[in-house]
């Protein structure tokens, strides 16, 4: 079977650890090249050294415009065309309740969740659109999703990135560029360890990983994200646009209420309640 990615060219912000790390190796493994960039120079140039001729970390803050057209036009200066605009890099960012947040951690949170996602759709559609074709893809989050699973900018970041997303993908869908996000759930990185723990190290925490993980077994790596965005990326999802994809274990869609396989109010059959309480079928 060819590699999924064979020849093709992204940015990965946010590429020095965690989900973008784990995109920029399983893309060079498909066949692709990889703009790293991010703010952890050592540990973005060790990754890129690890791939190969086939990486180069660029340093990049994402809340800047120069940084960001600096990156998008290192792909095409390396490799000669950019094909897919990963936006991924982020931080937890303010935390809180509501009215205590000081209005400069929320600028701050911004400018690196979602301020970087416009900057990086705006430049890799000036290198698109002339091409007529490449791919964008974001990384929102669960958070964005639904209510009070995470901090209140985090959430409105992320619920703005789907928006973003959708009206992008209208715009650009007839210069034939796709654009599409993706919902991490609980990935054991080293923001989610972090913020869980205290320790981004912690991410070989498996036991409590496994506790809260809503698939029985399982719980959600940086490498599960990197398997969407590659699919994402590739032909393969050729006709995919506009999207957001949970990858979250279920965790949006929801447990049942008792948890264990077969417990809970609806688990077991009863006959139907047709009105008032009246069970059965009508004669
Ligand atoms: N891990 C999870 O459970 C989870 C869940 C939902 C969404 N996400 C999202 O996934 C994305 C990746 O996070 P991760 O879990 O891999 O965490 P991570 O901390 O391992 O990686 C985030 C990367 O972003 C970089 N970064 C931070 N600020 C930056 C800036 N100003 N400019 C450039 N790079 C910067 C960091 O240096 C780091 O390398 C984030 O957008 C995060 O919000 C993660």
């Amino acid at each position: 079977m060819s590699s999924m990615l064979e020849g093709k060219t992204l940015v990965v912000t946010g590429g020095a650890s965690g989900i973008g790390a784990a995109t920029a190796r399983l893309a060079v493994q498909e066949g692709a090249s990889v703009v790293i960039a991010d703010i952890q120079d050592s540990a973005g140039e060790d990754l890129a050294r690890d791939l190969g001729v086939h990486a180069r970390y660029v340093h990049c803050d994402v809340s800047r415009e120069d940084d960001i057209a600096r990156a998008v036009d290192e792909a095409v200066s390396a490799f000669g065309h950019l094909d897919v605009m990963f936006n991924n890099a982020g931080i937890v960012g303010a935390v809180g309740p509501i009215d205590e947040i000081p209005v400069d951690e929320y600028d701050f949170t911004v400018g690196i969740l979602m301020r970087s996602v416009f900057l990086g759709m705006k430049h890799a559609a000036r290198v698109m659109k002339p091409r007529r074709s490449g791919v964008i893809l974001s990384t929102t989050s669960c958070v964005g999703l639904r209510g009070g699973l995470g901090p209140h900018v985090y959430a409105g970041c992320k619920a703005a990135i789907v928006g973003f997303t959708r009206n992008v993908a209208a715009e650009l869908g007839p210069w034939g560029i796709r654009v599409n996000a993706i919902a991490p759930g609980k990935h054991a990185t080293p923001m989610f360890a972090d913020a869980a723990f205290g320790d981004p190290n912690a991410t070989d925490r498996t036991e409590v990983f496994e506790k809260i993980s809503p698939l029985k077994g399982r719980y959600g790596t940086a490498g599960d994200i990197a398997e969407a965005a590659v699919w994402l990326a590739s032909e393969r999802a050729g006709f995919v646009s506009g999207i957001t994809m949970s990858v979250d274990g279920g965790l949006i869609a929801g447990t049942p209420e008792g948890g264990e396989p077969g417990q809970g109010l609806y688990a077991g059959h009863r006959p139907l309640v047709r009105e008032a309480g009246r069970r059965g079928l009508p004669e």
